[in-house]
């Protein structure tokens, strides 16, 4: 692989794992490949993997629409793990193992200076263990990044208390963008 079109063919063509097998087809990032920001998020679930695109149903709403009304222009977004989970269930460890490659190799390419991390997946991708309600719109330095966790919109649409606390985390990516 040598650039980011390279890593959305060998997405669509991975057979790693299990979960190509279960689905239609994979969900590669999308975004410009010099973003300052990038969005993690679980793995896709039914729209996504119907259109191909992460973050296009009803949270994916929510999360553009968060991310337009903090001045957040351009995000790179992608999920931890590419194809959709039967069931929409958590991807596994070995799962998350073996798609590894592709997100650090869209971290590395990307060089985003800050990394969003909604739902607990994605923290704990980047070594975070706290609970949400304590990480929620802290910023953590994981391999000299900034990384701020950040409850999944998901959990926002099924809670809507969670409104604030969601706000206030893509509000401080928003900060940690230009400081
Ligand atoms: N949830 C995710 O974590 N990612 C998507 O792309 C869609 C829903």
């Amino acid at each position: 692989m040598n650039c980011l079109e390279d890593l959305v063919r060998e997405v669509i063509l991975c057979k790693k794992c299990d979960l190509w097998s279960m689905g239609t087809r994979a969900v590669p990032g999308v975004g410009p490949a010099n973003s300052p920001i990038m969005i993690v998020g679980e793995a896709p679930g039914a729209n996504e993997e119907e259109a191909g695109r992460p973050f296009v149903g009803r949270g994916g709403k929510l999360l553009r629409n968060t991310l337009t009304k903090f001045g957040i222009k351009n995000p790179y977004i992608t999920n931890v793990v590419k194809h959709r989970p039967p069931k929409n269930r958590k991807p596994k460890k070995e799962e998350i193992t073996m798609c590894s490659e592709f997100l650090e190799y869209e971290i590395n390419a990307v060089n985003p200076r800050v990394i969003l991390a909604l739902g607990r997946t994605a923290i704990e991708y980047f070594g975070i263990m706290s609970r949400l309600s304590e990480a929620n719109g802290k910023v953590f330095v994981v391999k000299g990044r900034k990384v701020i966790a950040c409850y999944h919109p998901a959990a926002v649409l099924r809670n809507i208390n969670l409104t604030d606390e969601f706000n206030r985390a893509i509000e401080q990516a928003k900060i940690a963008l230009t400081v």
